[in-house]
């Protein structure tokens, strides 16, 4: 591995919403070093106002996301000596799915209002209720979102096209397959999951699942699993022909997984 240059140039984006470009900035660099820490001796020697939203540094609270060399990335759990092994010059952009506020800020309230309108876990019986630990395992995997928004950034159909009238993008899919898989969820996500949060506009390109730090399996484990239910609800020839409707589609699948724990 190449040894660290003491000093290294990144190259950092500032500006607001009506203006900005990429400024230069030379770093000293140390072991271990991370981009937040480079954009912190930015702030300490160059820039004092340079805007970066950060709280935990521990890759757990999801508030450093932005763009190195084009990638969504957490800013505190991407090395620098990665990028100085290869020679490549780094660059650091604000997410470009949402409004710029500034330098590397943007506003991602519009996933706060989008949550609001998932209705939350209805509870079939008063709890305490007892659960396979395989039915936890499935949906413990999407409660390890930590809400980064990075899989929002990178969905082309929220970033290039702008979709977001009609779909609310991975995070929201994960939080629907998590109340959908939960075997004591009374209620029916399925048509939600259709028409409100526009799940037919995922063309399933798997690209939300590589941007995400904590390793959710977003297209696999939630999307493709919810477009199967949808698609048996719509599509079910002897559904359609014997005109079982949501509620009796929903008593059916919960009742299912209820009968593994009777
Ligand atoms: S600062 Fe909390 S995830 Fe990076």
């Amino acid at each position: 591995m190449t040894a660290l240059k003491e000093t290294t140039t990144i190259y950092v984006y500032r500006g607001d919403a009506s203006s900005g470009q990429e400024q230069p900035y030379s770093v000293e660099v140390s072991p271990g070093m991370v981009v937040l820490d480079a954009i912190h001796y930015i702030q300490a020697h160059h820039a004092r106002d340079l805007a970066v939203r950060w709280n935990c540094k521990a890759a757990h609270c999801g508030s450093c996301s932005a763009e190195i060399n084009g990638r969504p990335k957490l800013l505190c759990k991407t090395r620098i000596d990665q990028y100085l092994a290869s020679g490549v010059p780094i660059h650091v952009r604000p997410m470009k799915t949402f409004p710029l506020i500034r330098d590397l800020v943007t506003d991602v309230s519009w996933n706060y209002r989008v949550a609001k309108k998932i209705a939350p876990f209805e509870p079939a019986e008063p709890a305490p209720f007892t659960l396979f630990q395989r039915d936890v395992d499935r949906i413990q995997e999407f409660r390890r979102c930590i809400e980064c928004f990075l899989c929002q950034d990178i969905c082309h159909v929220l970033r290039d096209h702008h979709d977001q009238n009609v779909y609310m993008g991975p995070r929201f899919m994960t939080k629907l397959a998590e109340l959908e898989m939960h075997p004591m969820d009374a209620s029916d996500r399925i048509a939600f999951t259709t028409q409100q949060a526009g799940i037919g506009w995922c063309n399933v390109t798997h690209c939300c699942s590589d941007v995400c730090p904590e390793g959710i399996q977003i297209t696999g484990n939630a999307i493709i699993p919810l477009k199967e239910r949808a698609a048996d609800r719509n599509w079910d020839p002897l559904r359609r022909l014997f005109g079982h409707g949501p509620s009796a589609h929903v008593a059916e699948h919960k009742s299912k997984d209820r009968q593994k724990i009777d």
